[in-house]
């Protein structure tokens, strides 16, 4: 068997919404569990997350998932649904469908719910993804107060740099100025926001990423921030070569020794979900010790340099990301953000939790 594992902390899971819990204050949380939990699975997530308010989905599926599972408090459809045929399931699953489009107002008033729904509004503060232009306020409640078995209304926007120096208020004093004076219920707050910007929690946050134990922040790490990494990828070396300067390695030779150097190959690629264009450099752990990839990633296997590390060989252990290593930390030398690293992590890959 490849010595390729995830392991996911159930502890950690646990503890980081215990952080969320901090900052919410008398806020309610929507736990974020789409994309399996961010790749953490979403068996396991709700297992550690059972002290959340509701959670946070993509699709009806996941939702179907969730109730299979026993959850019988609230479940946000984050982007509400994409077809008329989706309405039956949320009206018997109980779900709170996302309102964003007039499309979709247009289509509720031909299909509408065949028993009392909850719902969110969600405008448009200037992230300009999804929602409601928010100078259409008026226009857009009076339509939605018109829908069929609307049986509450709870108003939502979305928050582009909560996450970096520009921060929420461009986008949360418009949004409040104007849904804030109807009286509705109101979620704005995302991880980044939720650790900030307290001012704007409102009724109900939203976190994801936090609760998996990486930090929204370029300029804060997990660990200041109290989380703890959930997700710990870890391989072993499986193949040891000692190249001579002016040697190259791997596919298109792009690394070249400039002097003789010790390198692992290691039993993670791209399949697993390691991310190809992380380049020579990207931070690595063999045996807990910090050293760098080098060469390309290929399919199975990437390489390490050893030079530092004389003791190190084959089925020494190697850390990926993780516990040592924050997934952000890879993410960024490797051009992305932790979130994709841990969404895109492979089916192939076993997890074992502990
Ligand atoms: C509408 C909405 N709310 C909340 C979240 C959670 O955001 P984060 O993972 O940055 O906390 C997301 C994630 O993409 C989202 O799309």
């Amino acid at each position: 068997m490849r010595p390729i594992v995830a392991r996911i902390s159930l502890d950690a899971l646990a503890n980081n919404l215990r952080v969320a819990r901090q900052h919410a204050g008398q806020s309610r949380i929507f736990s974020v569990v789409k994309a399996n939990a961010y790749g953490h699975g979403l068996t396991r997530a709700l297992r550690a997350f059972s002290a959340s308010d509701g959670f946070g989905v993509l699709t009806v599926d996941e939702a179907a998932n969730l109730r299979q599972m026993g959850v019988d408090k609230p479940i946000l459809l984050l982007e509400g649904f994409f077809q008329a045929s989706e309405l039956p399931a949320i009206v018997e699953l109980g779900l709170i469908p996302v309102l964003r489009s007039s499309e979709q107002l247009t289509l509720l008033s031909r299909h509408p719910f065949s028993a009392p729904v909850d719902v969110f509004v969600k405008f448009n503060s200037g992230m300009n993804r999804l929602g409601f232009p928010l100078e259409r306020f008026d226009l857009v409640m009076g339509q939605v107060k018109t829908l069929k078995n609307v049986q509450s209304i709870t108003l939502m926007t979305h928050f582009a740099t909560a996450d970096d120096e520009r921060g929420a208020a461009w986008q949360a004093e418009p949004f409040l100025n104007i849904a804030g004076s109807s009286g509705l219920p109101l979620t704005m707050a995302n991880s980044a926001a939720l650790l900030r910007y307290p001012q704007f929690n409102s009724d109900w946050v939203r976190p994801g990423i936090m609760l998996y134990g990486a930090s929204p922040f370029a300029d804060a790490s997990a660990e200041s921030l109290s989380l703890k990494p959930a997700m710990t990828l870890q391989s072993e070396i499986i193949a040891v070569q000692h190249l001579k300067a002016g040697k190259g390695l791997g596919y298109g030779c792009i690394w070249q020794a400039d002097k003789p150097t010790k390198i692992g190959v290691v039993a993670c690629g791209y399949g697993d979900g390691y991310p190809r264009h992380a380049p020579s450099g990207t931070p690595v752990l063999v045996n807990d010790k910090p050293t760098r990839t080098l060469g390309r990633v290929s399919m199975d296997m990437l390489y390490v340099d050893l030079n530092e590390l004389p003791d190190a060989g084959v089925g020494s252990a190697v850390t990926l990301w993780g516990e040592g290593l924050p997934v952000e930390d890879v993410a960024r030398s490797a051009g992305t953000i932790s979130y994709e690293l841990l969404c895109a992590l492979a089916p192939r890959v076993p997890v074992v939790e502990g």
